[in-house]
């Protein structure tokens, strides 16, 4: 293709409007290319998973994605609509929510307060005066918020801790409490950094749960950055391999498994 066609295709919103798509990212630290000339594309419903080696640039790439890093190139956009330029705040409210590779809650409230803060933050959806006066349109609005805290904290095994601050509990019922904060108000879009990181057997199951009912019941897509290879395998539709900031390999879990490039960079 010329280059001038190139640049042309580049510069057009992607056709179909897929949940996400990335174009010709790029971002270094002081001269340390992180990522150089990464694209991939994220369709609704899709899980897809982001692996390779540690400082490969997963972690970075969500930062840019999800509105924490300006890249120094590239163009991000979701369901088809330009979103580069958007703040973090922008993005999350339209739709796309992500845990941290070090997890990160509310430490000094409650499990319960921690979801209820991922509700709150649109307002009392009834104007300021019936906020303050407890009037019906409040009301209802808080029934709906507590209606959907009860069901995301069935789905992430958190009903016992409710009551727990989060900062006292164990990482891996913190992660869930991160997780289902992630959940809250249907997200579209969701990116995992390292979710398995310290769950014992229990939690491990609930997401695998939670992922798998994204998969089957819901458009939201999902972008998994995880070490554990046996999960990425058995949730992910496709597998996208980073390594040293650039795309090695694409293509669905066996393709990547047999792929002796990967095996060699990172598999083993
Ligand atoms: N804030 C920063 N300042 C300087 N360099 C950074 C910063 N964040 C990341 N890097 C560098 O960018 C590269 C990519 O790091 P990143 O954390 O994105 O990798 P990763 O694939 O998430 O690794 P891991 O699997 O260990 O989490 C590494 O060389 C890392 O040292
Ligand atoms: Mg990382």
């Amino acid at each position: 293709m010329a280059p001038t066609q190139q640049i042309a295709t580049l510069d057009q919103p992607p056709a179909g409007g897929g949940a996400l798509t990335v174009r010709g990212i790029s971002v270094s630290f002081s001269g340390v290319v992180a990522l150089s000339d990464v694209s991939l594309e994220v369709a609704r419903g899709e899980v897809l998973g982001l692996i390779g080696p540690n400082g490969a640039g997963k972690t970075t790439f969500f930062d840019v994605v999800s509105g924490l890093r300006e890249p120094s190139r590239g163009s991000i956009y979701f369901d088809g609509e330009e979103v580069t330029g958007r703040s973090a705040v922008w993005r999350s409210r339209a739709g796309l929510r992500r845990t941290f590779q070090r997890q990160q809650v509310f430490g000094r409230l409650s499990v319960e307060e921690n979801l209820l803060c991922a509700l709150e933050w649109r307002g009392g959806g009834g104007g300021i005066l019936a906020d303050l006066l407890a009037l019906p349109p409040r009301r209802r609005i808080e029934r709906r918020r507590r209606t959907e805290v009860e069901w995301v904290m069935e789905l992430c095994g958190l009903g016992a801790v409710r009551h727990a601050m989060a900062g006292s509990l164990p990482i891996g019922t913190a992660r869930m409490v991160e997780l289902g904060r992630a959940l809250a108000e249907s997200p579209s879009f969701l990116l995992l950094d390292e979710p398995t990181s310290g769950l014992g057997e229990a939690e491990m199951e609930r997401l695998s749960t939670v992922i798998n009912r994204l998969r089957a019941e819901s458009a939201c897509a999902v972008l998994l950055v995880e070490h554990d290879i046996s999960f990425v395998m058995s949730h992910c539709d496709r597998i996208v391999v980073l390594e040293l900031g650039s795309v090695l390999a694409e293509g669905s879990p066996d393709e990547i498994q047999a792929n002796a490039a990967v095996r060699d960079a990172y598999l083993g």
